[in-house]
């Protein structure tokens, strides 16, 4: 039997989204909540992707050359790895694949890159290549950019390395950041948002306001490096301020919402260090850090906020299983 399991974390982005589009840090995280793939050999030529929680079944792929267009928005991330691995490494088999989330892909933890870092990974294994990390990444960030046209690769840096992240786009710089426990609170706004929605408003606020924007980049980018500095020496309440400053710069950006404002101050008024939305905005989460996170949890369940429990900085991509 031909099979190989592995699975990758979920992400959350603690500090510095929207400016990392454009060349600046970000520090992320990687959380306890996993998303498995499986790749099984099988008899036949083509693949058949199994992928229930994103509505996808029994879905045939080509061993490469996939049309992006023509896949399900549930396959494309799988479809466009394929691809790209079949470019370096031709396929010759039939393949089953499956994909098991813990967590929602509403959560915006990250879901797409996670099944996309998983699927090289596994292939990478049932094919005996000896891939590092960064190549990894490369081929992962292709992919993604070939389905969706933008990002940074920032929770594709998170499924790999795991732990905590600094990273520059494109993984310019990719490095470990070693910190003390994190005890972040994670509210749900119960609202999916569309990253490439968001990150093309930002792009048209930029367009028109180019220096206000880029001044705001600017801050975004002190709060960063402010942060790791905190979060390397443990000062959490520090890092909870900023994260209040780097929410209003998220403002100005205007990616928040009256949800997300609803959860951030219900948990500022129970006396986080500090709090702020996580990813792109619109919706998906919030974070929040402080020292009683009962507290916190009660606060944001009071209007509404469903309380996602993570442990940060989770092991990046591991296999789990494998039998040749
Ligand atoms: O929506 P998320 O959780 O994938 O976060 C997007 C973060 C952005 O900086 C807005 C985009 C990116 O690719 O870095």
């Amino acid at each position: 039997m031909n099979i190989v399991e592995v699975s990758t974390p979920g992400k959350l982005m603690l500090f510095g989204e929207h400016a990392v589009v454009y060349g600046k840090p970000c520090l992320v995280t990687a959380v306890d909540q996993r998303m498995r793939v499986t790749i099984e050999r099988v008899r036949g030529a083509g693949i058949i992707l199994e992928a229930p929680e994103v509505g996808v079944s029994g879905q045939a792929l080509k061993l490469g050359g996939n049309d992006l267009e023509k896949v399900p928005r549930g396959a494309k991330f799988v479809a466009a790895a394929i691809n790209n691995w079949a470019a370096k490494y031709p396929l010759a088999t039939g393949l089953l694949i499956t994909t098991k989330s813990e967590f929602l892909s509403e959560f915006g933890f990250g879901s797409s890159s996670a099944v996309t870092v998983g699927l090289i990974k596994g292939l990478s294994e049932l094919w005996g290549k000896d891939m590092g990390k960064k190549e990894l990444f490369d081929l992962a960030y292709q992919s993604v950019l070939d389905v969706q046209g933008v990002g940074s690769g920032f929770d594709l840096a998170a499924a790999i390395w795991g732990g905590t992240v600094y990273f520059k786009t494109g993984g310019t710089i990719i490095e470990p950041v070693a910190i003390k426990g994190l005890p972040l609170v994670v509210g749900y706004t119960g609202v999916k948002a569309d990253t490439a929605t968001l990150v093309q408003a930002v792009a048209d606020q930029k367009a028109q306001f180019p220096d206000l924007v880029e001044n705001i980049f600017e801050g975004i980018e002190q709060v960063v490096l402010k942060a790791k500095i905190c979060l390397e020496n443990g000062d959490l309440e520090t890092t909870g301020k900023l994260m209040n400053i780097n929410q209003g710069y998220l403002e100005s950006l205007g990616v928040g919402t009256v949800v997300l404002a609803k959860l951030i101050y219900a948990a500022r008024e129970a006396h986080t260090w500090g709090a702020k939305l996580s990813g792109a905005g619109g919706g998906d989460c919030m974070i929040a850090l402080g020292a009683d996170s009962e507290k916190i949890e009660e606060a944001l369940d009071a209007v509404g906020g469903r309380i996602i429990k993570v442990k940060t900085g989770a092991e990046g991509v591991r296999v789990e299983n494998k039998e040749l």
